[in-house]
């Protein structure tokens, strides 16, 4: 039976890894929705997922399950009794022994204890990482989901995070086929924006790196970025639709590190933000051509990258990882 979202109270969707920073969201919108939520966590009793408990419907709807992904019993445990799962868990890190087998087995458990219980989707979490890294891929292509990273040229550039997501990937593709598994996957860029949870992680480091005086100058290169609001939306929008199928990048905006330190600098002068690039030899790296049609197509609308860098500054203030500048003036207006 498909998943039918026609109304959400009485359906449950199991999050993997819920107090994460993408994570977070999906549970908070999934509660929003209506829906019941069994949130996975490695330590439902740590005080960085605290947070869960304080959204909007948790009491009623939201149950947290301890759970570590290679413990597979666990696991089904939690997944038993879903109509969807959602499985965003993941190690965020370059370290192989870290990141190759909690990604890969950990997917591969989720893909098969989702096939025993009968549940009716699957959405996997899956990176641009296992998506863009082609040294052969021309200047011209547009990046969108026929495209997959080079897994030799992630080994040989120790980009174990990306080689780990692309190999997780495929995983799951192969298990859900041999397992008759109806899978969906979101394929973020680098996701900024508010935190939910008290810890800052990895992707928000990419900005907080320039307003704490930390990055003395920024680099010659670009990056994709998109709003965590707009991800945990992509990952309810191809849960919900029935003809959703196979990847959806998501992305708004590419930038130039020289862009973002820009519009960082425009919007909150007060913060030590580098204005030198550490390659002046070098001619400029240029943006990629991406695709995000898929998700727009869906009806999703993606927040303004300048917007985006707004509020995840704004939100960083009011964790109170940054300081909140004392002479606060005019508001800044933010032209799209
Ligand atoms: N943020 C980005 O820019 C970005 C971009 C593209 C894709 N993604 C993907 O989005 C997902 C979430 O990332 P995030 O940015 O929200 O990172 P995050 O805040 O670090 O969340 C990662 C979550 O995965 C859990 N986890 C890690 N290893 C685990 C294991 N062995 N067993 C069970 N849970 C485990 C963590 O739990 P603990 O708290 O117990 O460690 C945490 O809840 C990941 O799949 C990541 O690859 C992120």
């Amino acid at each position: 039976m498909p998943f039918d979202c026609s109304s959400a109270s009485g359906l449950t969707v199991c999050v993997t890894g819920a107090g994460g920073f993408i994570a977070s969201w999906i549970v908070k919108l999934l509660l929003e929705k209506g829906y019941t939520v069994k949130g996975t966590l490695r330590n439902p009793d740590d005080p960085k997922n605290a947070h869960l408990k304080e959204l909007e419907g948790a009491k009623e709807r939201l149950t947290l399950w301890k759970t570590d992904l290679l413990d597979y019993e666990s696991l089904k445990a939690a997944i038993d009794g879903c109509d969807g799962v959602i499985h965003t868990a993941s190690p965020v890190t370059d370290d192989p022994e870290l990141m190759v087998e909690p990604a890969v087995d950990g997917t591969k458990n989720v893909i098969i204890a989702a096939a025993e219980t009968k549940v009716r989707r699957v959405v996997f979490t899956s990176s641009i990482g296992a998506v863009y890294m082609d040294p052969n891929r021309g200047p011209d292509v547009v990046v969108d989901e026929s495209c997959w990273s080079d897994l030799e040229f992630c080994k040989n550039t120790k980009n174990w995070y990306c080689y780990g997501k692309a190999v997780a990937e495929q995983a799951a593709w192969e298990v859900a086929e041999e397992k008759g598994v109806d899978l969906v996957v979101v394929n973020p860029v680098l996701v900024l924006g508010p935190l939910l949870q008290p810890n800052v992680n990895a992707s928000v480091v990419h900005v907080l790196k320039y307003l704490t005086g930390s990055a003395k100058t920024y680099a010659n290169s670009v990056q994709a970025y998109v709003h965590v609001r707009d991800v945990a939306l992509a990952h309810i929008l191809v849960l919900e639709t029935p003809s959703a199928s196979g990847r959806y990048l998501c992305a708004e905006a590419v930038l130039h590190r020289g862009d973002v330190v820009q519009i960082l600098a425009k919007l909150f002068p007060e913060y030590p933000i580098p204005t030198m690039c550490s390659d002046e030899k070098n001619p400029r790296a240029k943006p990629y051509k991406f695709s995000n049609q898929k998700l727009k197509d869906l009806g999703l609308e993606f927040t303004p990258v300048k917007q985006c860098l707004y509020e995840t500054v704004k939100s960083l203030q009011e964790k109170g990882v940054l300081p909140i500048p004392t002479q606060q003036e005019e508001p800044v207006r933010i032209q799209s």
